[in-house]
């Protein structure tokens, strides 16, 4: 496969093909994700979810982040990659995010992502991408904002936040942002957003009509069976899978099995 970059995942959008994109943690999964078909790869801050067991994004900090791009890193060479910034490391001010974003780029990021459309941020991402560090932006449910939005629900129902994701969006783009994550958007207002934006949107429980689409790793191959928010397929069953093998082994160390000697 070839090498993916910024300009193909543009170039996707114009010709109508669909862009995969899945979230990863560590050089074992990267590994596998290499040989797949997926487009980009982004180490986000859900780790603090699917890593470290904590029920929201807002304590994972930017030196964690890091880590786990440089674990992915080993192993991934042509999905392009992605790095998130976690709560607190973007948004203050210029030189701030761009001392936060380097750490990532540095760490092997190919790119950053930041949640959020206000004037300030969009300030920011333009003085980003203007120096080097492509800016990938995150709209509607943001979960490092979760205590302002009031919980983990569908965003864009009523007019005015209607009219106020589609300013977003054009923000984004103006700011120099590569592509946009849609985040629990109502479908059809993540499709008019999509018709209205020249760079690529990733849908993430946003119907089908974004030009991509991301899920978090371990949720989509079914590691924890009590997780399934609506739009989530589970494409395999591991917690299933990964019990019995557990329980194969266990049975076979009891038997004291020459295979485990
Ligand atoms: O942290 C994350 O995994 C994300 C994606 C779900 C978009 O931000
Ligand atoms: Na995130």
């Amino acid at each position: 496969r070839k090498k993916i970059r910024i300009h193909d995942l543009i170039e996707k959008k114009k010709n109508s093909e669909k862009i995969s994109s899945i979230t990863c943690y560590d050089a074992s999964f990267a590994r596998i994700i290499e040989m797949s078909q997926i487009d980009f790869v982004l180490v986000g801050d859900s780790l603090g979810n699917v890593i470290q067991g904590k029920n929201s994004t807002l304590s994972v900090t930017l030196e964690e982040v890091a880590y786990h791009v440089r674990c992915v890193r080993q192993t991934i060479k042509t999905p392009l990659l992605v790095g998130d910034m976690p709560f607190m490391t973007a948004g203050i001010n210029r030189h701030e995010t761009m001392h936060n974003a380097g750490l990532l780029m540095r760490s092997g990021a190919e790119a950053v992502k930041i949640e959020g459309a206000t004037p300030e941020i969009c300030d920011q991402i333009h003085f980003l991408s203007n120096n080097g560090i492509p800016v990938m932006g995150h709209i509607g449910l943001m979960p490092q904002s979760v205590n302002a939005l009031g919980g983990y629900r569908i965003q864009g129902k009523n007019e005015l936040d209607k009219k106020r994701l589609l300013k977003e969006a054009k923000a984004l783009q103006d700011a120099g942002c590569f592509a946009i994550v849609l985040e629990l958007i109502v479908p059809s207002l993540a499709e008019e957003i999509t018709n209205s934006v020249k760079i690529p949107t990733i849908g993430i429980g946003s119907g089908n009509q974004c030009d991509g689409n991301i899920l978090v790793l371990q949720d989509m191959l079914g590691m924890n069976k009590d997780f399934k928010p609506k739009f989530l397929k589970h494409y395999l069953k591991l917690e299933d899978t990964i019990k019995e093998a557990m329980n194969d082994y266990c049975k076979s160390v009891q038997e004291k099995n020459s295979e485990n000697e």
